[in-house]
Parts: structure tokens; C-alpha cells; sequence
């Protein structure tokens, strides 16, 4: 258990007694001010509310019982009724010097198995932004459960199997040197699209190609295959430049389940669960109704025989669940597809296709906006590639660099091109709330001021050169003694760290975490401000040594969660 935590079981403890029933809750939080203590629990006024009791004797009272020697120096109660708690230098010297310094945060001793689905691109398509914060967001959340200790499955959902892919195949094999081609997919897809929508025989025939691949036809199987291979190739570049962990172990893409749907439409009719609505084979939930208040349908074949988006999402969840024995299953998807979701987990959980215990949640998020407020795209109104994307982050970052150190030699601007270039990018996705939009702006994201990937970075490499001037060992053991504001502050801000990763574990918003690493590194420049480090001498420099070692580990602990590297000059 972190502070926060062992705080709120304490006190509401506390509560809980004096109330003489269970679950009450102390609603212990970080202070607003530090004269207010560092937490404060506000669950005392609710309770005396209900108690019809004078919250600030009942705050009196609760403080009498409280235990908190171990941690506090001490407790004050405020307002009216607020348990104002300061921590005790003691306490936070303990704490520090009792850090294991590789793993900071300890791991869960509850191991859970999650299974995640990110990225998820369409390979009819090459990748592009709007693909572009999942993967982000998405590998951020998955390195922080894995460095916990839980078991965690990637799924890469790609989108392999569906009506574009007789077109693709078509046009690849009337082309001659089609296959070369695809080394620029971007001018395949627009070529087979062109032909498809133009000439009415082309179209027929890639119709007729569907139908022939769905049953397994050799020939149509091994150029889909082709085609696949060249589109994962793509991708899997893409992730390497990204610094993504996704590889191709992760691949399980929607061709997975194509066995599996005729068995889930099955499952689904012999519990009488489908309805048939102009053809189609329907489920029908009561929670779910259009504007108009009429029933709204999932539907899960089509009828032509056809399956669905929706379908291959049930079999995964019934996969995910069964087989995989997922605790959780993380879908970081576009908050467009909101009620896909609601529908299929609903379906999912009538039919029994996961059990009781497997939660199944929506991570979604906002869309990706130009300055001008509109869904990103290029100038000419394409969407814009992925990989120019990248590309032009690294030549910004350049140009910065040179401007700022031209003296560094070309390989070094090279290299921290471009780490500032792509966790520019990255930083600016994850430290805004997934849920909103969100505008992409490259001078926001490459300033040197604010909750920016260079900031951050600068940080860090800021308190490296602390330790490379003096010729002293980052990793060496230095013992930490709190004493003093800015070292207190500094101290609990490290400590925090933990209550953090456990948020983040819980709610999955990285955000959090970027914020948390903001104010780090501002608390760490006012301690920095005020207390001299290589200049002063004995316990104290060994200490402040310290305090600057824990920040730079939390620093570039931090960042790995989140998928960037840091650098240790800049
Ligand atoms: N391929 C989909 C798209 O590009 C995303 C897939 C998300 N995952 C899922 N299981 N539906 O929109």
C-alpha cells in the first residue's frame, strides 16, 4: 500500500468505529497548500452529517483515536472539520533510504492478467495520426502494468479480413510489378480504389475475389498473404521508430477468429438471443435506443451470410476471456467507436461469452485536431502519414538543437534529433486527458517551457550533468537525511511516485503520470534553487546527492513508462 492509501484505511478505520458501521471513507488527498499538512482527509463532514453531529468534535474525536506517529509529525484539524496531516521528516528519510533504486515502486503482489488491444491499424490502409495516440497511449499503459508485475497480453487487432482486400488482391494480381509497388502502399490503395470505382468489371471481379478468399482459395489466400506480410513490415517500422514495444508476437489480427464466427452466431442463437431484422441476424438490448427511443440493434451477420466488425469483436472477447484467462481487457480505441463497445460487452456478457470476473473496459480517446479545429490532415486535405509525421518532428527537433548547441558534433544532434523529435510527439499525446481532442501543435510540443517532452528531458539531463561534472557515480549509494522545505517537499514529491503508477493502473489515464513528472521536476528546481548541492559538504552534499539521484531514477523511470528515452546530454 502506498501513503495515500495506508492513510485512508487509518483514518476511515478510525471513522468506522466511532460511526460503529462499516466503509466509511476519510477521502484522504495531497493538500492544496502545505499549510494545510501534505494530506487531508474530508470524509468527516459527510459522516457528521449523517450522524447529525458537530463535524469538528467529530473531527476531535476521530483525531484522538488515530495512529499515525509512524508517519506524521503531526495532525491538525482545520475548518470545518478537515484532518490536516504532516508527514515527519523521519518518516521520509526512512522511506527514501529504504528505495530499491531499479525498481522504485515495489511490484504487485496480486498479479493480474491483462490483455490489451492497441494499435489495431486497418492494413487496407496505411497507417496514419488517426492511429497515431492509441499506440501511444496504449503501449504507455501496457509497459507500466508489465514493470508492476502483471502479466500482460498484447493484442494487435489488426484490421486483415474484410471486402477491401478482394479489391487489394485483384489489383495486385492484374498489375504488373504490383508487388513492387507496395513498397509505397499509400499509391497501391489509391490505385486499386481508383480502378474499383471507375470500372464496374474490375469491381466485380474483386467482389468475386472476396467471396473465393473467404473460402480459402489458393491463390487468392497467398497474395492476401503477401500483401499482409508487406503491410505488417510497414508497421512494424513504424513501431521501431516510435520506440512502440508492439512486435510481431503481438499480432493477432481480425483473420484470427474467421473460424470462430460461425460458432458465435451459433451460440448466440441457441439462447434464443437473435432477432431477425430485414435479413439480418440482430441482437436487441433494452438498454440500448436510438433518439427516437426505438430499439437500437447489434448487428452480427448480414443478410448475405456475411459477418461483422462487431462479430469478430465478440469471438475475440470470448478468446481474451477463455482462453487467454484475461482479469481485464483494455480496448484503447477512438472514442468514436463508444457505443460499439457498450453493444458488444453487453452482448458479450448476456451470452455468457466472458465470465463474471473478466472486466472488459473502453480506454478511449479524443480525436487529433489541426490548429485549424478540424480532424488533422495535410494541407491538401489527405490524411497525413505516419511516418512524415515522424520525419518532420525529427527535422524540427534538429533545427532546434543546432540553434541552441551548434558545437556538438553531427552524430549527437543526430541522435537527439531524434529522441526529442519523437517523444515530442509522444509527450504531447499522453500528457493531455485521452478523453479530449486534442489540437497538434509542433511549437507547443518542442518548446522548452511547460509540460513538453524537451522540458522533461532537459530536466533530466540537467541533474545528469550534476553528477558528470563532479565525477561522481549516479548509481552510487548516497544516504538521504530530510531536512528543510524544499527538501521535505522534494522528498514526499518523490514518494508520490508510487501512488501514481497505482492511479494509473486503476484508471489508465498517463496524463497523470506526465503531471506527476511536471511538478517533480519543478519541485526538484526549487530544492535546486535554494539548497547548494556540490558546493555544500559531508551528510548534507551526501544527502542532497541523494535527493537528486531519486529524482533523476523517478525521472527517467517515469518517461520509460511512458515510451521515451532519455537523454544524459542535450
Ligand atoms: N481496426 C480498427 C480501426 O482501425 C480498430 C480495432 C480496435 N480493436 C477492436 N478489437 N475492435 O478502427
Amino acid at each position: 500500500m502506498n501513503l495515500k492509501q495506508t492513510l485512508e484505511q487509518n483514518i476511515s478505520l478510525a471513522l468506522s468505529d466511532l460511526a460503529g458501521e462499516t466503509a466509511c471513507q476519510a477521502l484522504v488527498n495531497h493538500s492544496k497548500s502545505s499549510q494545510f499538512g501534505d494530506y487531508q482527509a474530508n470524509g468527516v463532514m459527510a459522516l457528521a452529517k449523517r450522524l447529525k453531529q458537530n463535524p469538528r468534535e467529530l473531527a476531535e474525536q476521530v483525531n484522538a483515536k488515530l495512529e499515525l506517529d509512524e508517519f506524521a509529525e503531526r495532525v491538525e484539524i482545520a475548518g470545518p472539520g478537515f484532518i490536516n496531516i504532516f508527514i515527519s521528516n523521519e518518516f521520509l528519510t526512512q522511506q527514501l533510504n529504504a528505495l530499491d533504486k531499479s525498481q522504485l515502486v515495489d511490484k504487485t503482489n496480486a498479479p493480474q492478467t491483462i490483455v490489451i488491444d492497441y494499435s489495431s491499424p486497418n492494413l487496407a490502409k496505411e497507417m496514419h495520426v488517426g492511429h497515431l495516440r492509441g499506440t501511444i497511449i496504449g503501449d504507455a499503459i501496457s509497459r507500466t502494468f508489465e514493470w508492476m508485475g502483471h502479466k500482460l497480453i498484447r493484442q494487435n487487432h489488426f484490421g486483415d479480413w474484410g471486402t477491401q482486400f478482394g479489391m487489394l488482391i485483384t489489383h495486385m494480381s492484374e498489375q504488373d510489378g504490383a508487388t513492387t509497388e507496395l513498397s509505397n502502399l499509400e499509391v497501391f490503395y489509391r490505385a486499386a480504389k481508383q480502378r474499383f470505382d471507375n470500372d464496374t468489371e474490375f469491381a466485380s471481379r474483386a467482389r468475386e475475389n472476396v467471396v473465393k478468399l473467404q473460402s480459402g482459395d489458393k491463390q487468392c489466400v497467398q497474395l492476401w498473404k503477401s500483401f499482409i506480410d508487406v503491410s505488417i513490415q510497414h508497421c512494424q517500422e513504424l513501431y521501431q521508430k516510435l520506440n512502440i514495444t508492439l512486435t510481431e508476437n503481438d499480432v493477432v489480427p481480425e483473420s484470427f477468429y474467421k473460424n470462430k464466427l460461425a460458432g458465435v452466431i451459433e451460440n448466440l442463437d441457441n439462447q434464443g438471443l437473435l432477432t431477425l431484422s430485414d435479413g439480418a441476424r440482430c441482437v436487441f438490448l433494452d438498454d440500448f435506443k436510438n433518439k427516437e427511443g426505438e430499439a437500437l440493434p447489434t448487428i452480427v451477420q448480414k443478410s448475405d451470410g456475411g459477418y461483422l466488425y462487431a462479430t469478430t469483436d465478440l469471438a475475440g472477447i470470448e478468446y481474451r476471456c477463455q482462453d487467454l484467462h484475461a482479469d481485464r481487457v483494455l480496448y484503447v480505441v477512438d472514442a468514436r467507436q463508444g457505443l460499439h463497445f457498450q453493444q458488444i460487452f453487453a452482448v458479450a456478457k448476456l451470452a455468457g461469452l466472458t465470465n463474471e470476473e473478466c472486466s472488459l473496459e473502453h480506454l478511449s480517446y479524443g480525436t487529433m485536431m489541426g490548429q485549424d479545429g478540424k480532424p488533422f490532415k495535410t494541407r491538401s486535405g489527405d490524411t497525413i502519414k505516419l511516418i512524415d509525421l515522424i520525419e518532420e518532428g525529427i527535422e524540427r527537433a534538429y533545427s532546434q538543437i543546432e540553434a541552441k548547441n551548434p558545437d556538438l558534433s553531427e552524430l549527437e544532434k543526430q541522435e537527439i534529433a531524434e529522441v526529442v523529435g519523437v517523444s515530442a510527439i509522444k509527450y504531447a499525446d499522453l500528457a493531455k486527458n485521452r478523453n479530449s481532442d486534442y489540437v497538434f501543435d509542433w511549437d507547443i510540443m518542442l518548446s522548452f517551457e511547460g509540460n513538453t517532452a524537451p522540458y522533461m528531458l532537459y530536466a533530466y539531463a540537467r541533474i545528469s550533468s550534476i553528477f558528470r561534472r563532479a565525477e561522481l557515480d549516479i548509481n552510487a549509494d548516497y544516504k538521504v537525511i530530510v531536512d528543510g522545505s524544499e527538501e521535505k517537499e522534494l522528498a514526499l514529491k518523490l514518494l508520490q511516485f508510487t501512488e501514481v503508477v497505482d492511479a494509473l493502473l486503476v484508471e489508465c489515464f498517463p496524463n497523470q503520470l506526465c503531471l506527476y513528472l511536471y511538478e517533480l521536476a519543478g519541485t526538484f528546481m526549487s530544492f535546486y534553487e535554494v539548497c547548494p548541492v556540490l558546493k555544500s559538504e559531508g551528510e548534507i552534499k551526501q544527502s542532497r546527492l541523494g535527493l537528486c539521484q531519486f529524482t533523476a531514477l523517478t525521472l527517467k523511470q517515469g518517461l520509460s513508462l511512458l515510451g521515451i528515452n532519455t537523454l544524459d546530454r542535450m
